[in-house]
């Protein structure tokens, strides 16, 4: 691991209900799109009051604010070892400072003490997102599957999964 990945400055905890406005900035700097559907799922994790039944949210703080999220939720089908990483999103302006990796290496510890054997989380689509993809495969992640045309035409839903 680099020095970067280890940034004493960076505090990771569960996130706060009025975290919201800020982790929806993060969002909207990487994909104004998702900002909808992100406040839909922080939401229901946060007014539900049902953790971890509905999920869970981890955000990184830094001196002068909060820099990135994750979350992770059980799985819809039910498998009960299985769970998915969501919602993986780092300010621009402070890529490549090791806020990725402190983030996912919380929820992988924390879903490890939740019985996850193991785990699962999309990317959208494999060009544009070719960042996300080498942190994933960095991180131990695979592809194990591709659901073709899932958004919309041409629009692939790619599945990757790590056993912890
Ligand atoms: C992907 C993302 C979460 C990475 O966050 P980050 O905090 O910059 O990642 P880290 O600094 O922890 O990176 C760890 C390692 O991942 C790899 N990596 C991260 N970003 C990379 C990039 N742009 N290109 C190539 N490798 C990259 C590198 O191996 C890096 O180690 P290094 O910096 O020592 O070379 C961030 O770029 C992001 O928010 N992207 C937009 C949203 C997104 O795609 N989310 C994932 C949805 S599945």
């Amino acid at each position: 691991m680099s020095s970067k990945a280890v940034n004493p400055v960076i505090c990771i905890r569960s996130s706060a209900p009025d975290d919201i406005e800020p982790l929806k900035m993060i969002v909207r700097d990487n994909d104004p799109h998702l900002v909808p559907s992100f406040e839909r799922d922080y939401q229901l994790v946060h007014v539900a009051e049902r953790l971890p039944a509905s999920g869970h949210f981890l955000v990184a703080k830094m001196e002068h604010g909060l820099v990135g999220v994750t979350g992770y939720r059980p799985d819809a089908w039910g498998a009960r070892d299985i769970w998915w990483l969501t919602w993986l999103y780092i300010s621009p302006k402070f890529k490549r400072r090791g806020i990725a990796t402190r983030l996912f290496a919380t929820a992988q510890q924390e879903l490890r003490g939740l019985g996850c054997r193991k785990c699962y989380l999309d990317v959208g689509d494999l060009e544009s997102q070719r960042a996300a993809v080498a942190f994933h495969e960095r991180d131990g992640f695979r592809l194990e599957g591709t659901l073709l045309d899932f958004w919309a035409s041409g629009m692939h839903h790619h599945i990757f999964g790590k056993l912890l």
